[in-house]
């Protein structure tokens, strides 16, 4: 509301004609100030409001949780370009061709068959039947046989058992799945699929709600792949469990500015990200269930390649 509907209730008949306030006599003059007054408080009722708008619609964003992929949608491919941080620039001349100049992440949900993830789901069990960490989390690495064992890590390829749990089947199947994420990853971000390779490391983990006995028990802090592992790429994820089924909690959380996009396993569902600083994320605490994924993680760095693991002999 402005003045001139202010003084239309206060002196009907000289409002219309804003230019001539200045030919009005004085008392005139005197209602124009004291509506001026009024307007003043209507005004700061007004700011008022719409700061408290403001802060509304501030909070009701900052707890907005945009579910990039529902665990209960099969998503043939969905993905999102983000512009690349820093953390490349170095590198590029050294990888031209694999180094990521587009940036983003992508899910798919038919890239694996149910089979493929049912035989790597009972992978995950037989090893990390031989060992699991007393805390929630254990990892299994076929390629360096890394096994959680309490609050250490042993080689699962030094216990007589793994000579008999694993057969050649299952590292074939591994070796293949990870041969399509290795393709998808290439297509996706267009890349010379020569010039990437599979790097160290790449590995089963096992989540359960257990609480936390040594630092690799937290894996839900916010974190960045490539600060953590300097010739990481690209980044993958298969989700072997579902949540909301075999577990809960544990949905996996990149972490934006504007609002956070969450990843909620599924069986079969890879996801795929450039490793670098415009992919932060984490996964919330797993608070009952089992969550069972397989991490696959790429370099275009020769140097830091690593060979697909075989049955031990
Ligand atoms: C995103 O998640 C992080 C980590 O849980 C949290 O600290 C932050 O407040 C969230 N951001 C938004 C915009 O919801």
């Amino acid at each position: 509301m402005t003045v001139k509907q202010r003084n239309s209730r206060k002196s009907p008949g000289n409002t219309k004609d804003v230019p001539k306030v200045d030919e009005r006599n004085g008392s005139e003059k005197e209602n124009v100030r004291s509506g001026i007054r009024i307007d003043w408080r209507r005004i700061a009722i007004r700011l008022l409001m719409i700061i408290a708008i403001l802060v509304a619609v501030y909070f009701s964003k900052a707890n907005k949780m945009v579910l990039f992929a529902k665990q209960n949608e099969e998503i043939k491919k969905k993905s999102i370009e983000i512009s690349c941080s820093e953390d490349y620039a170095e590198e590029v001349r050294h990888f031209q061709g694999c180094t990521p100049k587009k940036c983003g992440r992508m899910v798919s949900d038919l890239l694996i068959k149910p089979a493929e993830v049912a035989a790597l789901h009972n992978i995950a069990e037989r090893g990390l039947a031989l060992g699991g960490s007393s805390g929630g989390a254990s990892i299994l690495d076929l390629h360096s046989g890394a096994l959680s064992q309490g609050n250490a890590f042993v080689n699962i390829y030094k216990l007589d058992a793994s000579k008999t749990i694993f057969t050649g089947q299952d590292f074939k199947i591994y070796s293949h799945v990870k041969g399509k994420i290795h393709q998808a990853i290439a297509d996706h971000f267009e890349l010379d699929p020569r010039q990437l390779f599979l790097t160290h490391p790449t590995f089963f983990s096992r989540i359960t709600p257990a609480p936390p006995q040594t630092v690799h028990d937290e894996y839900w802090h916010p974190h960045v792949d490539k600060e953590t592992y300097e010739s990481f790429h690209y980044t993958s994820l298969l989700y072997l469990t579902d949540y909301g089924r075999d577990f809960e909690g544990g949905r996996f959380v990149f972490i934006d500015k504007d609002s956070n996009k969450t990843v909620e396993p599924r069986k079969g569902r890879v996801s795929a990200f450039t490793s670098g600083s415009e992919n932060l994320h984490h996964v919330e605490p797993v608070t009952g269930g089992i969550r069972y994924a397989i991490t696959v993680s790429f370099t275009c760095d020769p140097k830091h390649a690593i060979e697909d693991p075989k049955l031990p002999r």
